[in-house]
């Protein structure tokens, strides 16, 4: 049996070396060193790393190598640090912490943040498309451009973040399927772009029904993800989420457990992982390294956790 904090950790400092190596020394270039300590600042060092570990996973689980994958698990990253800096601006969710230290527009100015999250957007394509980072054929340098752009933009993440903001304070008879909907853009979408491009250079050519499966795997993974995360803002604490709690309480914002109730989305959570398990089963024996990557991040809560809390 894979040991799978091991499998995590050398994965997690083989990335961690590849964006060492793609972010430029602030003291190499003077005048502009302010946004690339805001770079490093940001990326290195910090988060679960939870969308190039699947990357990793799903690509190594069906025979691809590893030199094949850091790129599009780095560029996968990157976004993502990106979405956080912006996510985090005043103007957004207005958030001070982020990964245990101040947010970038905190320990910057907003300037800077608005422009290192520009910045981390262009490095992922720059990464993608270069033959030396990304050794794989162009055709599929291309797709996995494709996918990233697209998960990425105005009908992915951005979406599900103009989405959020605009259900934010009206959410009270918000439809399960528009709840959904937010999440599934704002955060589906990149663990979906993970599993994609993970999978991209694999042996054997998918068929349709078996690529479907993986992307609803990805979804219900996606939509987990932030039930758990928003579950999490309403009962946790600042020191284990490293990042301020009850923010989403504070901003109104329509999450499953304001919706729903903190029982019923802790329902849907176990639900959905489950659903996104199942999605799996075609994979056989090959789909135990996503399965063990799924169980370490994703947790349904204790169901006398949640009573307690509600009772708090
Ligand atoms: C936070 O993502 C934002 C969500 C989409 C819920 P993570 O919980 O993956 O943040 P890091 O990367 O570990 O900081
Ligand atoms: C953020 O969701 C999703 C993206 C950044 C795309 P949240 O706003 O819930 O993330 P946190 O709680 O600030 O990490
Ligand atoms: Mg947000
Ligand atoms: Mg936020
Ligand atoms: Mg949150």
């Amino acid at each position: 049996m894979l040991d799978f904090e091991h499998y995590a950790k050398t994965r997690c400092d083989r990335l961690e070396d590849f964006l060492e190596q793609c972010l430029p020394q602030p003291a190499a270039h003077p005048r502009s060193a302010r946004l690339y300590e805001a770079l490093r600042y940001t990326v290195l060092g910090g988060g679960k790393r939870l969308r190039p570990l699947l990357v990793y996973a799903a690509g190594e689980s069906m025979g691809v190598s590893l030199d094949k994958l850091d790129a599009p698990a780095a560029a996968i990253e990157l976004i993502h640090c990106y979405s956080l800096i912006h996510d985090d601006l005043p103007a957004m969710d207005d958030d001070a912490l982020r990964r245990g230290k101040a947010s970038c527009h905190k320990a910057f100015d907003e300037a800077t943040a608005i422009l290192a999250g520009d910045a981390l957007q262009s490095l992922a394509f720059e990464i993608l498309s270069d033959p030396q980072r990304n050794p794989v054929t162009p055709t599929q340098q291309i797709a996995m451009v494709q996918i990233l752009a697209k998960n990425s933009g105005m009908h992915g993440m951005v979406e599900g973040q103009i989405l959020d903001m605009g259900y934010q304070a009206h959410h009270q008879n918000l439809a399960y399927a528009d709840l959904c909907e937010i999440h599934l853009k704002k955060t589906g979408c990149l663990i979906e772009a993970s599993i994609l491009c993970g999978m991209l250079n694999t042996q054997r050519i998918l068929n349709e029904d078996e690529l479907l499966q993986l992307k609803n795997y990805a979804r219900c993974l996606g939509i987990c993800f932030q039930i758990q995360d928003d579950i999490l803002d309403a009962i946790g604490d600042e020191k284990t989420l490293r990042k301020k709690a009850g923010r989403d309480q504070e901003k109104n914002k329509a999450t499953f457990p304001a919706t729903l109730g903190l029982e019923e989305a802790n329902k849907q959570l176990a639900e959905l992982y489950t659903q996104a398990i199942d999605h799996l089963a075609w994979m056989g024996f090959e789909a135990d390294l996503l399965k063990q990557l799924s169980k370490a991040f994703i947790r349904p809560f204790d169901t006398s956790l949640i009573a307690t809390t509600l009772q708090s």
